[in-house]
């Protein structure tokens, strides 16, 4: 059996809680397809770490690329990643075994996971949202669960926090929810649609991030005096977003977007010691931006905790973006 302490204690408390009114009578065998997303309106900090609740409600829209995965009850765990068995000791295979260990009825029941990726790795996203939102919705089949999506949304989030995101697709809110046992924090999916909005990909990098998204929240907000400042505006921006989105007005959600973002890496540059994931490229990518909208184009960049820049814009100058960006990636809607 694998380690354990308080904080995984809590959050094993925390996933039997919402197993508790279920059994498991499932033919052991089920697979399952997330997607991706990109939060317009960031996850940044934790009220509380060990149960991944957010300080903030977030936004996000899912990407046509994600991860699909097969869960099959087994004597023992199995992690098969893009068709290679991986190490019981390989980090990857780590998160999700430790993960089993929070749903798994008993000390000696195993599973095999296999699990794959569309999202090429030049896209250079994270894949752990649609990592963990695969593998809950697969075991949720096998396992003959039949939880409702706020369940299933709330045992991604202990997966990673934005995994409680991917259990959807298009635009999603995730709650922060006030309760001290995270009951209220779900995501749900927003009865909104967009379909000329593009979100594009500019890689600058593709290795490992320097820092870990988790530590980087931390010392953030253990260290910094911005975080607050970032807290606070992050509700009204949160309100312009939605509102935007509701109106299809690209213009009021870039600049909110954008915002939302920058002040995100703001908060880090001021943590101690300072954190700053942008590579020289990151910051000529923005420059550019922020020029080609000073010269009329309804332009805007996000960026998570990483050095790559994602462009918001409309379908109409897809042309005109794609021009003056010929690395840009576009996942095809
Ligand atoms: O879910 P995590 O722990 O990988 O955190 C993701 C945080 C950001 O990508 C930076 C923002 C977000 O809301 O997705």
């Amino acid at each position: 059996m694998a380690l354990t302490s308080p904080s995984f204690e809590r959050r094993r408390h925390a996933a039997q809680q919402v197993l508790s009114s279920t059994s498991w009578n499932g033919s052991g065998e089920g697979s399952a397809y997330a997607a991706a997303n990109i939060a317009l309106c960031k996850y940044w900090g934790k009220r509380d770490r060990d149960l991944h609740l957010p300080t903030t409600s977030s936004l996000s829209l899912s990407l046509p690329l994600g991860t699909t995965t097969s869960v099959s009850f087994a004597e023992r765990d199995a992690v098969i990643f893009q068709g290679k068995e991986l190490p019981a000791d390989d980090a990857f295979a780590l998160r999700i075994t430790r993960f089993l260990d929070l749903i798994r009825p008993q000390a000696n029941f195993g599973f095999t996971v296999t699990t794959n990726n569309t999202i090429p790795t030049a896209a250079g996203l994270a894949s752990s949202a649609s990592g963990f939102a695969a593998l809950v919705l697969a075991l949720n089949k096998a396992s003959g669960w039949h939880l409702p999506a706020r369940e299933l949304s709330i045992l991604a989030r202990l997966g990673s926090g934005s995994a409680s995101r991917s259990i959807f697709d298009g635009f999603v809110l995730w709650y922060r929810g006030k309760r001290e046992d995270g009951s209220d924090s779900y995501a749900e999916p927003l009865d909104l649609s967009w379909p000329e909005l593009r979100l594009g990909m500019l890689v600058v990098e593709h290795g490992e991030k320097s820092i870990s998204s988790g530590a980087a929240m931390e010392r953030t907000m253990a260290t910094s005096p911005l975080y607050p400042a970032w807290v606070d505006g992050s509700t009204g921006q949160l309100q312009q977003i939605h509102a935007a989105l509701q109106r299809q007005d690209i213009d009021a959600l870039g600049r909110a977007a954008e915002a939302n973002a920058l002040g995100m890496h703001a908060t880090m540059l001021a943590a101690t010691p300072a954190i700053s994931y942008w590579t020289p490229e990151t910051m000529a990518i923005l420059q550019k931006v922020w020029h080609l909208r000073k010269e009329g184009l309804s332009l805007y960049a996000t960026l998570d905790a990483g050095p790559n820049v994602k462009l918001i814009f409309h379908a109409r100058d897809e042309e005109a973006v794609s021009a003056h960006f010929p690395s840009l990636s576009l996942p095809s809607r």
